[in-house]
C-alpha cells in the first residue's frame, strides 16, 4: 500500500536442527530423552542419571554414574568471590535477576583458561554449570532472605543438597525429608529438557558464535524468565491466588478467551503439544504424592483441578487443544516443599541447565555455523531523503 513490498516466503530458510537428544510429539503427548519415556525416567531415574544420558546418549553405567556423581560433587562450590558478586543486588531483586547476572559472571571465573574447541575443556564446563547451580540458586534465595549462605555437602544427593542449602541454616542443620528430596530431583527431572524451545534455541544461537558456555547459559536464564515461557510456573501460583475461589473460575475462563483480553490461562496451551503435555500428567500425581504424604490439603491443588476440569470441558479450550502444561501444577507442588514463588522459575532454569548445556556441546561436536535467521521484509521501498524543513 505505500509501495511495501515482502520477500516471497519461499525465499525463508526453515532454519530447523538436527538432534539426537529430546523428541517431542505434540499429538500424542510423547517426550523422549535419548529414547527414554519421560513417564520412566521421572519415575525410575534420578536427575544426575538424566543429565549424563543427555550429555553422552546412554544411561550410566554404575561405574559411570557413580564418576560422573563424584565430578558433580566436586565442583558443586563457587569461588568465594562470587559472594561480593551477591552484594552488588538489592536485596529484593528477583532471583532470576541475580541469577542471570551470576551465571553470566561464571565466565569471569572459569572461562579465561577454557577453549570451546577442545572437547574435554567443554566436558568440565557442562559438569561446572550442572554442579553449580543449585550452589548459585539457593545463593540467590539466602542472599534475598538476609540469611548466610550454606555451602554445599559431599555427603548428600544432588536434590538433598540443594534443599540443605536452600533451608538449613549454620544454626541448625535439618536432615532433608526424603519425600521432599524425592519431590524435588523429580522436578529437575520433568524440567531437565524440551526440544528447542524459547530458551533452549537462545542457548544454541548464542552458542553458535562461539560465546562462551556460561554466558550462553546466561542468556538461555534471560530467555526463559518470560511469563510465556519459564516464568508461567509463578504465573500460575499468582493467577491462582487472584482466582482465589472456585466460584471466580468462570470469569477467569471468561477473561483468557476475550481476545481483547491480554490475559491467558497461565499453565495452559503449548506452541507444540496439542495434547496433554505428558509432565503436566507426572507434575499432577507427584502433586497428589507429596501433598498426601506430608498431609498437606493444600486448597490451590483443589483449586488447579477444578480450573483444569472447567477449561478443559469448555468448547473454546477443546477447539485449539488447550491442556494444562509443564508449570500447570509444578508451582502447588514447590510451594509444598517450602520454595518462595519468587524462585519457581530459577528452579526451571537449574534443572534445564543440563538440556540446554547438552544441546551447546551437541551443536559444537556435530558442527556448526553461526546461526542467522533472516526475515520477511514488510517496511517501504527505496525513497529519497528528507531534507528537515520538507518534513509534515
Ligand atoms: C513452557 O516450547 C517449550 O517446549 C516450552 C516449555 C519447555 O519445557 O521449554 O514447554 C515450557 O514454556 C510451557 C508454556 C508455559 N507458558 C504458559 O503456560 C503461558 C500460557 N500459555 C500461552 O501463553 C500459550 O499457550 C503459549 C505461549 C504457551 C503458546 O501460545 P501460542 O503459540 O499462541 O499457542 P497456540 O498457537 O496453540 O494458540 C492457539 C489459540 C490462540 O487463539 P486463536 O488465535 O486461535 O483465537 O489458543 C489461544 C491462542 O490465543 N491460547 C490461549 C492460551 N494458549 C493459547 N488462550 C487462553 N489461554 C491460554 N493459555
Amino acid at each position: 500500500n505505500q509501495g511495501v513490498f515482502t520477500y516471497d516466503p519461499g525465499f525463508m530458510s526453515t532454519a530447523a536442527c538436527e538432534s539426537k537428544i529430546t523428541f517431542i510429539d505434540g499429538d500424542k503427548g510423547i517426550l523422549m530423552h535419548r529414547g527414554y519415556p519421560i513417564e520412566q525416567l521421572a519415575e525410575k531415574s534420578d536427575y544426575l542419571e538424566t543429565c549424563y544420558a543427555l550429555l553422552y546418549g546412554e544411561l550410566p553405567t554404575a561405574e559411570q554414574k557413580a564418576e560422573f556423581t563424584g565430578l558433580v560433587k566436586n565442583h558443586t562450590m563457587v569461588h568465594e568471590q562470587m559472594k561480593s558478586f551477591l552484594n552488588g543486588f538489592r536485596r529484593d531483586a528477583h532471583p532470576m535477576a541475580v541469577m542471570c547476572g551470576m551465571v553470566g559472571a561464571l565466565s569471569a571465573f572459569y572461562h579465561d583458561s577454557l577453549d570451546n574447541n577442545n572437547p574435554q575443556h567443554r566436558e568440565i564446563s557442562a559438569i561446572r554449570l550442572i554442579a553449580k547451580m543449585p550452589t548459585m540458586a539457593a545463593m540467590c534465595y539466602k542472599y534475598s532472605a538476609g540469611q548466610p549462605i550454606m555451602y554445599p555437602r559431599n555427603d548428600l544427593s544432588y536434590a538433598e543438597n540443594f534443599l540443605h542449602m536452600m533451608f538449613n541454616t549454620p544454626c541448625e542443620e535439618k536432615k532433608i525429608n526424603p519425600i521432599l528430596a524425592k519431590a524435588m530431583d523429580r522436578i529437575f527431572i520433568l524440567h531437565a529438557d524440551h526440544e528447542q524451545n524459547a530458551s533452549t534455541s537462545t542457548v544454541r544461537l548464542t552458542g553458535s558464535t562461539g560465546a562462551n558456555p556460561f554466558a550462553c547459559i546466561a542468556a538461555g536464564i534471560a530467555a526463559l524468565w518470560g511469563p510465556a515461557h519459564g516464568g508461567a510456573n509463578e504465573a500460575v501460583l499468582t493467577m491462582l491466588d487472584e482466582i482465589g475461589d472456585v466460584s471466580n473460575i468462570e470469569k477467569f475462563i471468561a477473561k483468557a478467551k476475550d481476545k481483547n483480553d491480554p490475559f491467558k490461562l497461565m499453565g495452559f496451551g503449548h506452541r507444540v503439544y496439542k495434547n496433554f503435555d505428558p509432565r503436566a500428567k507426572v507434575m499432577k500425581q507427584t502433586c497428589d504424592e507429596v501433598l498426601s504424604e506430608l498431609g498437606i490439603n493444600d486448597p490451590k491443588l483443589e483449586l488447579a483441578m477444578k480450573l483444569e476440569e472447567i477449561a478443559r470441558n469448555d468448547p473454546y479450550f477443546k477447539e485449539r487443544n488447550l491442556y494444562p502444561n509443564v508449570d500447570f501444577y509444578s508451582g502447588i507442588i514447590l510451594k509444598a516443599i517450602g520454595i518462595p514463588t519468587s524462585m519457581f522459575t530459577v528452579i526451571f532454569a537449574l534443572a534445564r541447565t543440563a538440556g540446554w548445556i547438552a544441546q551447546w556441546k551437541e551443536m559444537y561436536a556435530e558442527g556448526y555455523k553461526i546461526g542467522r535467521p533472516r526475515q520477511i521484509y514488510t517496511g517501504y521501498t527505496q525513497r529519497d531523503y528528507l531534507p528537515l524543513d520538507q518534513r509534515k
